[in-house]
This record gives C-alpha cells, sequence and structure tokens, in this order.
C-alpha cells in the first residue's frame, strides 16, 4: 500500500499522459474511465510506452456503488480525479450536464475516501478560475473571480468542495493543481488528445487543419492591448503537466504537504501570443499553415499566465519541454492519429 494511485479519467488527455509518468516513477496505477469522452486505446498507448498493462475498470464516478466496489477490491491511498467534462460552450448551453457531472463524481470519490480511510487526492483545477486577472503573472493568491461559464464554476466549487472535506476531515490531504493550457502529446505519438468534432482549442485546431481536416485557422482578434494584438496564454507541455501530478502525490504520500490543502500553479511562466504559437507550429514542423485573422472569441481574457514559484520551491517541479519539442509532438500525434 502508498505506492498505488486511482486515476479517475485516466484514459483521458491529461489522464493518459500522467498514468504513463506515474508508472515510470513507480506507481502502480488503477484507471477508473467511463470512455464517454476518451477510448480504450490509450490504455493501449499507456501499456506500450511503459511496459506496464494499467488496470482498468470501466466505470463512471457518479455511480457511487459501482465506485464503491473500486474501493473495497483495490489498495490504493492517493486518489487523481481528472474525471470531467470539459467544453466550456457546451457548459453554458447544458448546465445541468456539467454541474451533475463533475461535482457529482468528486463528492462521491470524497466521501468513498472518508468511508474508505484513503488519504491523499488530488484534483484538477484550472487558471480558468482567475478570470480576467487584474495582476499577472497570477500566483496561487491571486483572487479568483467570479466563474464566466457553467464548467468554469465547476472548478471553482469543486476547489471549495475540496478544501471543505479537508478542513473537515483530518485523514484527508488535498492538492489543486491548476493547470494552464496544456497542449502536445506524448513523444511516443501513442497517446495524445483525442477532440470529438470540432476543437475549440488553438492546437488541435492548428494540427487538424494542417492535416488538412480544417480548411482555415481562425485566429481570434489582433486587436488586444498585447505585443502582437493576440491574446497571451500560458502553453504547458503535457508531459511537464503529468509529472506535476506525480511530485504532488509523493508530497502527499511522504507527508511533505505543510497545509493539508495546498492549491498550486502549472504553467511554464511564459506569456505566448496565439501568433508566436502558430508560427512556432509552422517552424517546429518545416510547414505552412492556412490562418486568418477573425473577430474575438466572446468570453477570451487578453491575457493569463502563471507565477510558478510555488510549485518550483515546494514541489521541485518546472516545465522543461521546449515549446517547439512540444509542437512537433503535437503535429506527430495527429499523423498519427490520421493513419
Ligand atoms: N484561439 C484561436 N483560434 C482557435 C482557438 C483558439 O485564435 O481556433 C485562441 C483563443 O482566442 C485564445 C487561445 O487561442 O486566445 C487559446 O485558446 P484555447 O481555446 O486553446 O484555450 P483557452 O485559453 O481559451 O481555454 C483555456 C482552457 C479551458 C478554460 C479556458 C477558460 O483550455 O479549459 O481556458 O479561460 F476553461
Amino acid at each position: 500500500m502508498g505506492k498505488s494511485v486511482l486515476v479517475t479519467g485516466g484514459a483521458g488527455y491529461i489522464g493518459s499522459h500522467t498514468a504513463v509518468e506515474l508508472i515510470n516513477s513507480g506507481y502502480e496505477v488503477i484507471i477508473v474511465d467511463n470512455l464517454s469522452n476518451s477510448d480504450r486505446g490509450s490504455i493501449e498507448g499507456i501499456s506500450k510506452i511503459t511496459g506496464v498493462e494499467p488496470k482498468f475498470i470501466e466505470a463512471d464516478c457518479c455511480d457511487k456503488e459501482a465506485m464503491r466496489r473500486v474501493f473495497e477490491e483495490n489498495e490504493f491511498d492517493s486518489v487523481i480525479h481528472f474525471a470531467a467534462y470539459k467544453a466550456v460552450g457546451e457548459s453554458v448551453a447544458e448546465p445541468a450536464k456539467y454541474y451533475r457531472n463533475n461535482l457529482l463524481s468528486f463528492i462521491t470519490i470524497l466521501e468513498l475516501m472518508v468511508e474508505y480511510g484513503r488519504r491523499n487526492v488530488l484534483f484538477s483545477s484550472s487558471a480558468t478560475v482567475y478570470g480576467d486577472a487584474e495582476q499577472l503573472p497570477v500566483t496561487e493568491l491571486t483572487p479568483r473571480k467570479p466563474a464566466t461559464s457553467p464548467y468554469g464554476n465547476t472548478k471553482q466549487m469543486a476547489e471549495d468542495i475540496l478544501r471543505d472535506m479537508v478542513a473537515a476531515n483530518d485523514n484527508i490531504a488535498g492538492i489543486a493543481l491548476r493547470y494552464f493550457n496544456p497542449i502536445g502529446a506524448h513523444p511516443s505519438a501513442l497517446i495524445g488528445e483525442l477532440p470529438r468534432g470540432v476543437p475549440n482549442n488553438l492546437v488541435p485546431y492548428i494540427t487538424q487543419t494542417a492535416a488538412g481536416i480544417r480548411e482555415c485557422l481562425s485566429i481570434f482578434g489582433d486587436d488586444y492591448d498585447t505585443p502582437d494584438g493576440s491574446c497571451l496564454r500560458d502553453y504547458i507541455d503535457v508531459v511537464d503537466l503529468a509529472r506535476a501530478h506525480v511530485v504532488a502525490v509523493d508530497r502527499l504520500s511522504n507527508g511533505r504537504n505543510k497545509d493539508r490543502y495546498e492549491v498550486f500553479n502549472v504553467g511554464t511562466g511564459r506569456p505566448v501570443s496565439v501568433f508566436e504559437l502558430v508560427r512556432g507550429f509552422e517552424e517546429a514542423n518545416s510547414l505552412k499553415l492556412n490562418y486568418r485573422v477573425a473577430p474575438r472569441r466572446a468570453g477570451d481574457v487578453k491575457a493569463v499566465w502563471a507565477d510558478t514559484t510555488l510549485a518550483n520551491e515546494e514541489l521541485g517541479w518546472r516545465a522543461e519541454r521546449d515549446l517547439s519539442d512540444t509542437l512537433r509532438a503535437a503535429w506527430e500525434w495527429e499523423k498519427h492519429v490520421r493513419q
């Protein structure tokens, strides 16, 4: 006991990369996923990359009886909870679906942790909790802004639920990781992001445009008050992000956390504009992308990037992958998917 981790949503984009890094660090991984936005191919990918087949249980985290069996039948004392819906626009159209799934799944997991005496939990939060921040870069102490979408609200509410559960239960310790913009794929091209339908996020749209699936990338706004007029974001390589989970689980497992509830920004600390990212993709992969400038997208903030001092100092973690390597990996993955 102690070296096993339950990974909910482990067949998904960030979950599968984290499973790989956990296995490579000597953890035994148990994946629970309902495959609502992922498929078994990622479990195969994890096995191929690591040479270890993780235990996979197809179940919905909102199904308490199914989850109870997972807790009954498996020994682990850490849980990483990735399982959630993540499309901002869809959450505006179908808020109940988002509140039900994202909150009920987490509450179910937390209740079972208390009941079965499992101590450590990592929660996938998001830089979206900062909204349109007044001061940049944002630190963990930067005030959260009222959420602008039900999706963002589920992240804020889940952070609060975790904080309150930790306060009420001496035997629970939790960390919320606030991800900035995760991009890229495993360098093996065996796992990566699998957006369904038209991608909302920039990098999948870019790779699908390069692959000829989309005709033209729209750059949403070139009239922002930024150096080149396009928005600034902090694009974090998914493998670097996955490693942050491993060190956070290590910290909880070793009892090194100072407070039983902590929050860390997980980004590079470097703002990159949409134009820079597009150019970076073209250069890294020696190709030309078809793009045009389009009007601003509703709900976009002008700029957000992380102050990563806390993660650097407390977790001993920093982003290492070079942006051009990340953008090469994104393209390799897209080509692999289309084969
Ligand atoms: N963008 C384009 N064209 C596209 C897609 C995106 O120009 O086709 C731009 C956006 O305007 C933005 C940047 O690329 O400036 C990044 O956009 P993404 O959609 O990739 O990422 P966001 O920063 O909008 O989204 C992130 C997370 C969400 C989170 C959201 C809230 O991915 O989970 O921040 O701010 F909810």
